[in-house]
């Protein structure tokens, strides 16, 4: 359809009609169809999701009710239980279940490395024996249900296998992103005691080589030192030719791999034995069938960190059976599943979206997936379009940062591919700017696929604002409506419902199945960051605004958190990384706009007496930051402040530092200021890249 005629201006903002061909065939195809499911999704979430959790295999039905919960502090403390009492193993619907249906030969994921050459697939028999066999190699380990296993991988095959088989022995997964340092690592390990980690010699990331071994090293001993033994370490021989994975090409014909590939030997590793252990010898002697354990539906399935405004990262707790009705319905509806589809998430394993939608999500409905090693700029900033061509993706899912980034490069990155094969263009993780969204829509979906902005959380599980493809008219900017079961609203500063157009605190009213239960060990938090400012609400630390037409846009963080590149972090995170260094007395940092990551970091640093602020101290605080947190929390600006802005209690005025650092002397009321000069100062002693 041409562009001109697929759009039209609704209240200011362009409003783009669902692509017909998709709407066609679509689940849902019109939003008198979505309203209809809506309403009874939330009138009678018991019916609608029985319905739904009748496609899985339960060994047996829920004890008690169907759907319980109390969102309300007053009342007691906050639960959240579906289906609890049920017998079940998500190992098991994600694999034998279609294995029985008759889809064994099918792929479950193609995989392609990071360099163009390497790359296989498993279908979904081969998948369910490689599980088996590592179920049966952790059990050797002696790990066992309800403990707590640490995965920091890169994204092989072997990440999928190995998260899927501790959910097969009920063993609890905690997947720390591989871009996150050995402390932080370690601070996950022990906050979840995890008595055993998966990981992996090293990985390249376009013309980086990392040592992964090493990082999680340096994370073991640091847990030493505090107490903890992790007893067992397994390490997938990834970058050594091995004879366990056999490479092949798309058709299944074995390729030799290219000497490209073979960089292993320039990476040394360390070994401690007895406790690391090559995952390709343990794998040889153990059998190809391991009988699932059979779980309640309310057990934990994994605990997933994430960082939370105190500084200390919150480990997400959630539960087996209604994760797994949730990631599975959200992807049928929002990616609108076909059998034949070739789907992609560019996301990694290790964030939420690689959680759900990579693995989880995907799986539950039997489909196909790519798992991608690499990053979209090598060799080139063609890659992903070359990738959707070599597969012929269907459903591409992405961040707008990369959006963003590849934007940059200009459209012949694009042009060169053909992408044709594309229906549904994906995005998750920030805001969307609408020039992206047009972008993403206009060049790479060539103004036929349908856009979804959706919108969620770590917490959140899966999608809870989000358009149907087929359905919902989008605009761009905007995350639309919400998803079956969800019910938002927006609030005031005290607490009152706006109805209508407005703008306040995103917060949702119920729960859907896939709402975390809990923080790991500490349910005190967890009522206090999500339920205690709103009682009966979950409450979601982002700011919304409705427009006319009931469409919903996200404005973004209202607590102390930085999104850069989608990646969140706390501010209270990265100051505490800064006044480990000893010249260091006080630091202060915000989010400040960056045109590619959405936003990026900018840190105000008061130094101690005598110390001197050169550029050496800033690189050195710039690394103290990669080392405590990891290479993607590094702040962009740092500047020197010989005092900060303080209320006469004391508190630090970040509201004023957010202006400084976009040099806006707008700074609104400055009168609960202890001391005025310091803004002069401030705005003089601004970097001049800022
Ligand atoms: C932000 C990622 C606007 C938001 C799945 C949220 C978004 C935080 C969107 C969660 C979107 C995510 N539009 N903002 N479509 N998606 N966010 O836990 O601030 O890594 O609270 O989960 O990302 O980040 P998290």
């Amino acid at each position: 359809m041409a562009e001109t005629n697929d759009h039209s201006v609704a209240n200011g903002a362009l409003l783009f009609d669902p692509p017909s061909n998709l709407q066609n065939e679509a689940h849902v195809k019109s939003m008198q169809q979505y309203q209809k499911m809506y309403k009874q999704s939330i009138e009678d979430p018991e019916t609608f999701w029985r319905e739904i959790s009748a496609q899985f295999y339960w060994k047996s039905p829920p004890t008690g009710k169907f759907f319980e919960y109390n969102f309300d502090v007053g009342k007691g403390p906050i639960s959240i239980k579906w289906m609890a009492g049920a017998k079940t193993n998500i190992c098991y619907n994600m694999l034998d279940r279609h294995i029985a249906n008759g889809l064994g030969d099918k792929v479950a994921f193609y995989w392609e490395g990071n360099d163009p050459n390497d790359f296989g697939k498993v279908t979904y028999s081969e998948l369910l024996a490689r599980v088996c066999k590592f179920s049966n190699v952790l059990k050797n380990l002696g790990i066992s249900r309800g403990d707590r296993v640490a995965i920091y991988m890169p994204m092989i095959l072997d990440l999928s296998v190995a998260m899927l088989a501790c959910a097969r022995i009920g063993a609890i997964h905690s997947i720390v992103f591989a871009g996150y340092s050995s402390e932080s690592l370690a601070e996950r390990i022990l906050d979840a005691t995890c008595s055993a980690i998966i990981t992996a010699d090293g990985v390249w990331r376009g013309t980086k080589l990392l040592n992964l071994k090493k990082i999680v090293d340096d994370a073991l001993k640091i847990c030493d030192e505090k107490g903890h033994r992790v007893e067992k370490c397994v390490v997938v021989r990834h970058l050594s030719p091995s004879d366990e994975v056999v490479k092949t090409n798309v058709n299944g014909d074995i390729e030799e791999e290219p000497e490209a590939c073979r960089p292993s030997r320039k990476l040394k590793i360390n070994w401690q034995a007895g406790r690391d252990i090559w995952w390709h010898e343990m794998m040889t002697s153990v059998s190809t069938e391991c009988e699932p354990e059979w779980m309640d539906a309310e057990d934990p399935l994994f605990m997933l960190y994430t960082s939370g405004s105190t500084g200390k990262p919150k480990g997400v707790l959630h539960t087996i059976g209604g994760y797994m009705l949730y990631t599975a319905t959200t992807f049928k509806f929002v990616f609108d599943y076909q059998p034949e589809d070739v789907y992609w998430c560019t996301a990694d394993v290790g964030w939420i979206t690689g959680h759900s939608y990579v693995t989880y999500g995907p799986l539950g409905n039997g489909a196909t997936g790519l798992i991608f090693e690499g990053t979209p700029f090598y060799p080139d900033a063609g890659r992903f379009w070359e990738i959707v061509d070599k597969y012929r993706v269907t459903k591409f899912y992405t961040a707008p940062t990369a959006i963003r980034a590849l934007m940059k490069f200009g459209d012949d990155f694009v042009n060169k591919y053909k992408r044709d094969s594309l229906k549904i263009l994906g995005t998750v993780g920030e805001p969307i700017n609408p020039e992206a969204w047009l972008w993403y829509y206009r060049v790479v979906g060539n103004s036929k696929c349908a856009i979804v902005d959706t919108f969620w959380q770590t917490e959140t599980g899966g999608h809870v604002l989000t358009p149907l493809p087929g359905a919902t008219p989008t605009k761009p900017g905007s995350a639309t409506f919400p998803f079956f079961g969800v019910i938002p609203a927006l609030l005031t500063e005290e607490g009152k419902v706006i109805e209508g157009p407005g703008e306040g605190y995103l917060v949702f009213k119920q729960p859907w199945p896939s709402l975390m239960r809990t923080v790991y060990g500490n349910q005190e938090r967890f009522e206090t960051t999500y339920f205690k400012k709103f009682p009966g609400y979950y409450c979601t630390g982002d700011g919304a605004k409705r427009d006319e037409d009931g469409y919903i846009w996200i404005t973004g963080r209202i607590d102390d958190m930085v999104n850069v590149s989608g990646h969140l972090l706390s501010t209270a995170e990265v100051e505490s990384a800064l006044i480990t260094h000893k010249n260091v007395a006080e630091a202060a940092s915000v989010s400040h706009p960056h045109s590619i990551k959405g936003e990026c970091i900018y840190c105000f640093v008061t130094l101690k007496q005598g110390a001197e602020y050169t550029n050496d101290l800033v690189t050195e605080l710039k690394n103290i930051v990669r080392a405590k947190i990891g290479p993607f929390a590094q702040p962009d600006f740092l500047q020197n402040a010989p005092a900060l802005p303080k209320t006469r209690s004391g508190k630090i005025m970040r509201r004023i530092l957010r202006k400084i650092a976009v040099g806006d002397r707008n700074l609104g009321d400055t009168s609960t200021l202890a001391d005025e000069s310091v803004i002069d100062v401030l705005f003089q002693n601004r970097p001049n890249n800022a």
